[in-house]
């Protein structure tokens, strides 16, 4: 088992981005392609596992999003105040090179997520996560997501509940 410990950082120049390779190619060709210019017009933020090599091990995206209050479980909208939506961070992207599968990685930035939004200034209620297909979805469940009862994939975990984990 690899052992290296892994830096969690932000995506910038220094990093090689030509060489990763998930079990998703959609997920590495927006590494390689598309990333730097959402990063550009501030539509997604991105966060890298590097090794000390500066090889990308996985990585995930961050954008500020909404979740409908409708679209809620009932008994999580109960306890939520009246406004339509509810404020959130979309995890819209998580995928592991294949070379670090395995290895409590895709669980280790997932943590890494849910601290960096639990610590950020700005409010939110919730990490949602876009699950790319059902296997996704149980990834995501395994860690205590919850699926919005109509949309499946998409999953929600409260941050107050993450924090008390
Ligand atoms: C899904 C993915 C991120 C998991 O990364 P990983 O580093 O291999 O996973 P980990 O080693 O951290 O697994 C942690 C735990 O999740 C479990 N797990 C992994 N994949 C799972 C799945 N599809 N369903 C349920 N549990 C799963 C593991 O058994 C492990 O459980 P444990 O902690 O109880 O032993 C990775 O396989 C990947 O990049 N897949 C392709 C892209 C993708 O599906 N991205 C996610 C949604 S967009």
């Amino acid at each position: 088992m690899n052992k290296a410990p892994f830096l969690v950082k932000p995506l910038d120049a220094s990093h090689d981005r030509r060489t990763f390779c998930s079990e998703s190619p959609p997920l590495d060709h927006y590494l390689r392609e598309r990333v730097t210019q959402d990063i550009r017009r501030r539509v997604a933020a991105c966060f890298v596992a590097v090794t000390d090599e500066q090889r990308i091990a996985a990585y995930y995206t961050l954008a500020s999003a909404s979740l409908l209050l409708a679209d809620l479980p009932i008994s999580t909208g109960k306890k939520l105040p009246r406004y339509p939506t509810v404020p959130a961070v979309r995890m819209g992207r998580l995928a592991v090179d294949q070379a670090f599968k395995g290895q409590g990685l895709g669980s280790a930035m997932l943590a890494d997520a849910l601290e960096r939004t639990a610590r950020a200034e700005i409010a939110a209620f919730a990490l949602m996560v876009d699950a790319k297909d059902e296997r996704a979805a149980t990834f995501y469940q395994h860690h205590g997501f919850i699926a919005l009862p109509d949309l499946p994939l998409i999953l929600f975990l409260p941050l107050a509940t993450a924090r008390s984990v």
